[in-house]
Parts: C-alpha cells; sequence; structure tokens
C-alpha cells in the first residue's frame, strides 16, 4: 500500500534561522535581533545577522530545492520584515522578496507553504506590551490581511503558528527563548489566550481575502508512546499525552489544540488553571475554533509510558545508552506511528508532519562530501512508522522534513545543524549531504525506497 499517491514531500525551514539581511532594506527589528545581542543568550554570541544569506541567495537555494524534487516548501515570513513597525507601513523591499520567493518556487514546481508566525515578534509591538496587550489579535489579523492581499495570488496554502508552547513557553516561562522575559501563570495563560485569538483571526481573513486558500496550524507539545502494544499500554500512552494538568503546562498538546479543533480548553487543564484563567469573552471560542484544511505538528520524539494499573500511566525510562542525535534528543522513532494516529482520533483533521528531523555532527569529508549515515537511518526508521499508521488508515498527507539545510538553531546558534544541506557558515557554499540523496529518492519511489 504504502504511502497515497499524492502525499506531500516537503522540507523547512524559518525566515529568522535561515534569511540574515536583518539590517538590510528597511526590515524592522525582532525580538530575536535583539535578544541575540544579550551577553550569554546564545551559544558564543552567534546571531542571526547573515545567517545562511537567504535572503540574497533564494534563487540558488531554490533550484536546489528543484534537484532534492520536493513538492512542497514550508517556509515563513518576517512579520517585521514587511511591516517594520509591526503594523501600519509596509516596507515594500521586503514584501517584494516574498514575491520573488513564491515566484521562483513556482517556477520550480514547488508549492510554497508559508507560516506565518515562527517566533520573530516585532521588537516594536513587543514593547507595546506584545502578546499581553489585547490588541495584539488584532495587530496580527492586520499583518495577516497585508499578507493574503499582497502574497494570496501566489501563496495559498499557510500556516498560522509555529510551535506556541515554544514562544511562549521558552520565551516567557523558560530562558531559552526571546524575549526570556518569565512572568506569572496568569499572564502566560492570558498570552496564550490572545494567541489563540490571533490564530482565529487569521484564519477567517485568509479565508476572506483568498478564495480556496488552505490553512493549518503547527504546534508541537510533548507526547507518549507505549512501552507495548497491550491496550491497556496504548490507553495509557493515549491519556499522558492529552493529559493537561499542571505538569504538562505550558509545553503540552491539549492546551493549544483542544480550543483550536474542538472549540474548548481541556477540563482537567481548567481545573487545573482556574486560579489563573484570563476571562474568556462570549465569541472567543467559536472564533478560535474555526475549521483547519489540515492539523500540523512538529514531532521529534516522545517517552514510552505504561498502564501503572489502575487507569494511569508511568514513565517507562528509556534504556541506558539510548540512541540520540547530535543535540541529545532520544531517537523514538515510535512516535511518528503514535502521534498522529492519537491526533488524528482525537481531532479528526488531516495530519500534516509540519518538522521531523535530527541534528548531526557532519562535516566535509576528504572526499568533499558530507556522510550522513545517521541521519538517512532516523529518516528511514521514522518514515516506516508513518507509513503504517498510513496504512491503517490515519489519514496523513504530508511531511516536511527539517531542514532543507543547516541553520541558525536559536539559542544554540550555529552549533547544531539539522539539514539536508550543509552550510559553511564562513563562505556560504551549500554542499548537499548524503541525506539529500537519499530522501530524493525516497520522494521520487514515493516511500518505496524506505
Ligand atoms: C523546532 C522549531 C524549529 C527548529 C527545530 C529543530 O522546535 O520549530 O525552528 O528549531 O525545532
Amino acid at each position: 500500500m504504502g504511502f497515497p499517491k499524492d502525499f506531500i514531500w516537503g522540507a523547512a525551514t524559518a525566515s529568522y534561522q535561515i534569511e540574515g539581511a536583518a539590517y538590510e532594506d528597511g526590515k524592522g527589528l525582532s525580538i530575536w535581533d535583539v535578544f541575540c545581542r544579550r551577553p550569554g543568550a546564545v551559544f558564543e554570541g552567534h546571531t542571526g545577522d547573515v545567517a545562511c544569506d537567504h535572503y540574497h541567495r533564494f534563487r540558488e537555494d531554490v533550484a536546489l530545492m528543484k534537484e532534492l524534487g520536493i513538492k512542497a516548501y514550508r517556509f515563513s515570513i518576517s512579520w517585521p520584515r514587511i511591516l517594520p513597525e509591526g503594523t501600519g507601513r509596509i516596507n515594500e523591499k521586503g514584501m517584494k522578496f516574498y514575491e520573488e520567493l513564491a515566484e521562483e518556487l513556482l517556477q520550480a514546481g514547488i508549492t510554497p507553504y508559508a507560516t506565518l508566525f515562527h517566533w520573530d515578534y516585532p521588537y516594536a509591538l513587543y514593547k507595546r506590551g506584545g502578546w499581553l496587550n489585547p490588541e495584539s489579535p488584532i495587530w496580527f489579523e492586520e499583518y495577516v490581511r497585508i499578507v493574503a492581499e499582497r502574497l494570496g495570488d501566489k501563496i495559498h496554502h499557510f500556516f498560522t503558528f509555529n510551535e506556541p508552547q515554544c514562544f511562549i513557553g521558552m520565551g516567557f516561562n523558560g530562558k531559552e527563548h526571546a524575549p526570556n522575559l518569565p512572568c506569572s501563570n496568569q499572564d502566560l495563560l492570558q498570552m496564550a489566550h490572545n494567541v489563540l485569538l490571533a490564530h482565529g483571526r487569521a484564519v477567517k481573513i485568509l479565508r476572506d481575502t483568498i478564495p480556496h486558500c488552505m490553512v493549518g496550524y503547527a504546534p508541537t507539545g510533548s507526547s507518549f508512546y507505549p512501552a507495548t502494544e497491550k491496550p491497556e499500554d496504548i490507553e495509557a500512552a493515549r491519556l499522558a499525552t492529552f493529559s493537561a494538568g499542571k505538569e504538562s503546562w505550558p509545553g503540552g498538546i491539549p492546551w493549544w489544540s483542544d480550543p483550536v479543533l474542538l472549540g474548548q480548553y481541556p477540563e482537567d487543564g481548567l481545573k487545573a488553571m482556574k486560579e489563573d484563567m484570563p476571562s474568556i469573552a462570549p465569541g472567543d471560542m467559536e472564533l478560535i475554533a474555526q475549521p483547519l484544511d489540515f492539523y500540523g505538528q512538529n514531532i521529534y520524539n516522545s517517552r514510552p509510558v505504561e498502564s501503572d494499573g489502575n487507569g494511569s500511566w508511568r514513565l517507562v525510562p528509556l534504556p541506558a545508552g539510548y540512541p540520540r542525535t547530535a543535540i541529545d534528543w532520544p531517537i523514538t522513532p515510535e512516535c511518528l506511528y503514535w502521534l498522529p494516529k492519537f491526533l488524528y482520533e482525537r481531532y479528526k483533521t488531516p495530519i500534516l508532519i509540519t518538522e521531523n528531523g535530527m541534528s548531526c555532527h557532519d562535516a566535509v569529508s576528504l572526499d568533499g562530501k558530507v556522510h550522513d549515515p545517521n541521519r538517512i537511518d532516523f529518516l528511514h526508521r521514522y518514515l516506516r512508522n508513518l507509513r503504517r499508521a498510513s496504512e491503517e488508515g490515519v489519514k496523513v498527507c504530508g511531511y516536511f522534513q527539517w531542514s532543507f539545510m543547516d541553520n541558525f538553531e536559536w539559542c544554540r546558534g550555529y552549533d547544531e545543524r539539522f539539514g539536508m544541506v550543509y552550510v559553511d557558515y564562513t563562505t556560504q557554499k551549500r554542499t548537499p549531504k548524503d541525506s539529500f540523496y537519499d530522501y530524493r529518492e525516497i520522494i521520487r519511489s514515493n516511500g518505496e525506497s524506505l
């Protein structure tokens, strides 16, 4: 059986991680531009000032994507590049970049999938209170309306937010992400609600402006898989994945996905958060739960659990010396079977894997090539699990590998290499890795080569 014939094989990137040109052509500051200048915030003081210089080299990069054979490319639009103050004045040069990028992709036969927000929040709006300001969903809607009006003739596929768990959770609770502004739980929950309202407004304005557009969401979240396939362990994993108690906030799935797909916050979460909840106005939950065409999920790993024998679950420790990636994330291919299955059961919306991939200790070898057998093995293991889900009836419509090329990995700077294309940051030379050619064959054979 294998993958469906029209399966969308893709690759993903994000604006701040690849574009560079941080101070060029009238772009406004983002919170990441500012965060990177804080001593100690990012590994060895790296910044996204130049990154992969994609802003100037996008034609070369799209030519490589064409050679790779991807059918779709997921990238993000930098809000402050096109609206330097976050609202109001449009920066025409920034807009032109995305028009030309979309055009180039279409000419290469690659469908553009644009993420509207992948963390580079306009610094000007941050100074006005950012996601805490009650106007923040309206600011986002204005930005999305401009994107839709100006790019909607070329781009028909959109994701609203990438990983709200991270930009809210790790930016305002954890310290690893911009703006690193620890705040009260009450404020966190208010920001989360505003982000969800912004999502709803964005979906509406996209549909009102671009007929036949396709819209989704790209969250992540901690998830669990059953240590064995005994029914009670499967149920334990399902329970753990969708539990919304204090231990899963703000990194869990249901707090961020139930409102969007089911129109309500999870009950156990509401109980746990009751003292800190923001007020929810009439109509808010309806606005948040706009119908979506696909449900995106970024999936890298999960934890095994088993039944505790009392209707609940307990973690099963990974074995000593368990396989892990260069960034130290465990390699758990099972997650690409179980999580899409659980998500499809709960949300009944076609699934797109919006990110999955691996950081390796890649280097250019004496033969001038980049040999990355670990990444190839990772890909095959994960994709076989995804194929199983698809064969068993989970509607999985596509897979975007993270990442098309090595890039700026947030607070870890250029220390992690997630790409299928190696980037030498001194010369900006691109070298396709062995996994690039392997993925090309996976795409060509629609997964038969796995
Ligand atoms: C995800 C992010 C993406 C990238 C990968 C490795 O959490 O969405 O930008 O950093 O992790």
